[in-house]
């Protein structure tokens, strides 16, 4: 089973891990644990959901055309917004789109 590293955002506190069934949803996966990350739509449209993947990025499913234009969206947004630095070279991706084929560790990209 793949292992998910979760980072968490508080300086102090350690990851949180998860072991989840492989080619399944991320988000879908961790809720089942009783851990409830960001999200609304949960189709990939809203980009509530969105996550920088840490380590392992090519350990998820490849972005499909629905994710790819939310995660376009979403650094545009930043950008323009002076945030840049939290998304330019970084893997982002929604947790509600991105299947888990191997470890990976991820942080919530506020
Ligand atoms: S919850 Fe809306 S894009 Fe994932």
């Amino acid at each position: 089973m793949p292992t998910v590293s979760v980072k968490t955002l508080a300086p102090n506190e350690k990851d949180q891990i998860f072991e989840v069934n492989q080619g399944k949803i991320l988000f879908d996966e961790l809720e089942l644990q009783g851990l409830l990350l960001p999200h609304g739509c949960l189709a990939g449209s809203c980009g509530s959901c969105r996550i920088e993947v840490l380590e392992g990025a090519g350990n998820l499913s490849p972005l499909g055309a629905v994710e790819t234009d939310t995660v376009e969206s979403i650094k545009k947004n930043y950008c323009e917004t002076n945030r840049s630095e939290l998304v330019v070279n970084k893997n982002i991706r929604l947790s509600c789109r991105a299947k888990v084929l191997g470890d990976i560790k991820i942080t919530v990209l506020k």
